[in-house]
């Protein structure tokens, strides 16, 4: 079996269509078959400064969303990233093996930093990406399901695993990233050449699938198209109508061609009106059964640390033998 791990950070009350379609959806596609670990990062949200009360209802939110979108808590792993001390651990290992510079050129960190200026930039925002690392390597990982925005931090990842097992002896699986080409890049309605993001300037470009079918349906609406007519895939000259298309035929199985073909002499209208219905009618129901996950919240929290506890065995282990390469002196942290 191959093990499979992924990550999402809680910074949202809701996910949206990209958390989903880029990164969820396989998630709960390869839950069968493989071992799969996913986690929520509660502590990479620290980057962003959040009020505690949100912080913690977004990170139970979350975890109530992924079981309504499909993770079966008796068929995956699902946890919470802070449940776990063995993470922050590996990550100082990895910020000892990473390079100043190697750091700088992360582009999330340089577009990240930018926007609010290096004062007002943490220093856990540089070193996010060995804490990824260590995420991913501490369970041996053989492949990360996410979007194409999280490859740069895949590739970082797979250079310190290899960097170290070439230092030390082998201890960690080179992992593989797991991207969708189809639905790798889920772009932001209003301006549908930049990806689809919760820290968007506005939200009227993206797709919160807890929000309700009125306000969906109207932001659909009201996506950016072109002057043109034709329904058809073309990301260069109708980067808008190719989202839709990709978005409706990710979610209703049909292929794009397919799509193309059922548009053929209908206008922009009717084509959204068809997305509108399509996004509405599948998120319905995962809107009612995250509600009711949330009303009992002592049992999403047991489930939670189940999962932790299922990840430790795993997370335990893998430190213990990076501890041993090192040569750190064994303490009592261990599992037997
Ligand atoms: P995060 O929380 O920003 O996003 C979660 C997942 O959603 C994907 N995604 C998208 N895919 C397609 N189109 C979009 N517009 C879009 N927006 C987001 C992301 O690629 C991601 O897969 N650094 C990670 C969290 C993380 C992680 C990990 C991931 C921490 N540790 C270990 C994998 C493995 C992040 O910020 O994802």
């Amino acid at each position: 079996m191959k093990r499979i791990l992924s990550g999402i950070q809680p910074t949202a009350e809701s996910l949206h269509l990209g958390n989903y379609l880029g990164a969820v959806k396989q998630w709960v596609e390869l839950q069968e078959g493989n071992d799969a670990f996913y986690c929520i990062v509660d502590l990479h949200a620290l980057t962003i400064e959040t009020e505690p009360a949100a912080l913690r209802r977004r990170t139970l939110a979350s975890a109530a969303q992924l079981i309504a979108l499909g993770l079966d808590p008796k068929r995956c792993t699902l946890f919470i990233q802070s449940h776990l001390s063995e993470h922050n651990q590996l990550g100082w290992i990895f910020e000892c093996i990473t390079g100043f510079g190697e750091a700088s050129r992360m582009t999330q960190f340089k577009d990240k930093s930018q926007k609010s200026g290096a004062d007002r930039t943490v220093v856990g925002l540089f070193t996010y990406p060995m804490l990824q690392a260590a995420d991913i390597l501490l369970y041996q990982a053989n492949k990360v399901p996410v979007g194409e925005d999280q490859r740069q931090h895949i590739e970082l990842t797979r250079d310190l695993a290899q960097r170290f097992n070439s230092k030390y002896g082998d201890t960690f699986t080179v992992p593989e990233a797991h991207i969708m080409k189809a639905s790798a890049k889920i772009n932001d309605l209003q301006d549908p050449t930049a990806k689809m993001s919760k820290s968007a300037a506005s939200n009227a470009g993206v797709i919160d699938i807890l929000d309700s079918a009125d306000v969906n349906a109207k932001k659909i609406k009201s996506a950016v198209t072109d002057t043109g007519k034709e329904v058809k895939f073309d990301e260069k000259s109708k980067p808008g109508i190719s989202n839709l298309l990709t978005i409706h035929s990710s979610l209703s199985g049909k292929s794009i061609a397919e799509l193309e073909n059922e548009f053929i002499g209908k206008g922009y209208g009717d084509f959204k009106s068809a997305v509108a219905e399509v996004v509405t009618e599948y998120f319905a129901p995962v809107k009612v059964k995250a509600e009711e996950l949330l009303k009992d919240e002592v049992g999403l929290i047991e489930i939670l640390r189940e999962g932790a506890e299922k990840a430790r065995v795993v997370a335990n282990r893998t430190l213990k033998s990076t501890y041993d390469a090192l040569g750190l002196v064994p303490g009592k942290q261990f599992l037997p």
